[in-house]
């Protein structure tokens, strides 16, 4: 059951996103080789506290971090971890900020140091395709658009879309209906209303889209062992189009 929002519990999921796109920002400033994932991990739990806000996935379905951080090959959901971070990494920070019950969910993926002129064309192909993602989402397409748009771009510039991990609803639980999978068919799935609040997460790989999964029973990674990268937003549908509420 697809859950509608008012434009007060909207205005409540922005201040949300304002925490976690403040967030990002300082995550961005203090990426750097000899930093590890797991001092961000620390660094995002006492930014959240300072903010009154509540790093949501700490305990969901029992995992144990304030946030995913996911390094090269890792597709999501990865653990951070003591080992310090290499120049040319790239990593993706996923986290989902409750304030007063109400959630946002945004990952980014960052170059550590200088990248591969590969690894910085996965980064722009990913988050164009999030943003392309984005331009579909509004009231009258269904939700085959938006992920259409999204697989075509991605394959288009040769690269690969993972099926295994989709977008969401999003509201006061941190997957509500619908699915909103990267890759589909046009004019298919949902009609898109407005009131609904959404995620577009696309997890684009260099080579092919197959994952496994670790010991840890969460972290996926590229079958291939190739590079993979996300860039994700919460976005509600309005009449005058898409509000990004994660972007602020
Ligand atoms: N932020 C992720 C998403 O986009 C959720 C990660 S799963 C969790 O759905 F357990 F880590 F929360
Ligand atoms: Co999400």
């Amino acid at each position: 059951m697809v859950i509608i929002k008012t434009r007060e519990e909207i205005e409540k999921m922005q201040q949300a996103g304002k925490i976690l796109s403040d967030c990002h920002k300082e995550i961005a400033k203090i990426i750097k080789p000899g930093i590890s994932t797991l001092e961000i991990d620390q660094f995002v739990e006492a930014f959240l506290k300072k903010r009154n806000a509540i790093p949501e996935q700490k305990g969901y379905q029992g995992y144990p971090y304030a946030i995913c951080a996911s390094v090269n090959d890792e597709i999501c959901h990865g653990f951070p971890r003591k080992e310090l971070l290499k120049d040319g990494d790239i990593v993706t920070v996923d986290m989902v900020v409750n304030l007063d019950g109400w959630l946002a969910d945004s990952a980014w993926s960052y170059a550590v140091g200088n990248i591969s002129d590969e690894a910085k064309e996965l980064l722009d192909v990913t988050k164009k395709a999030l943003y392309i993602g984005i331009e579909k989402a509004v009231v009258g397409n269904r939700i085959g658009d938006i992920s259409h748009a999204i697989q075509t771009y991605v394959e288009s510039e040769g690269f690969s879309v993972v099926r295994d991990f989709v977008g969401h609803g999003i509201g006061k639980d941190m997957h509500e209906d619908p699915q909103v999978p990267h890759f589909g068919r046009p004019g298919r799935g949902l009609r898109l209303m407005e009131g609904m609040v959404l995620t577009i997460e696309p997890m684009v790989n260099i080579g092919t889209y197959g994952c496994k999964i670790d010991d840890n029973q969460w972290t996926a990674r590229t079958l291939d062992g190739k590079l993979s990268a996300q860039y994700e937003h919460t976005l509600a549908i309005t009449k005058d189009g898409p509000i990004i509420i994660t972007e602020q």
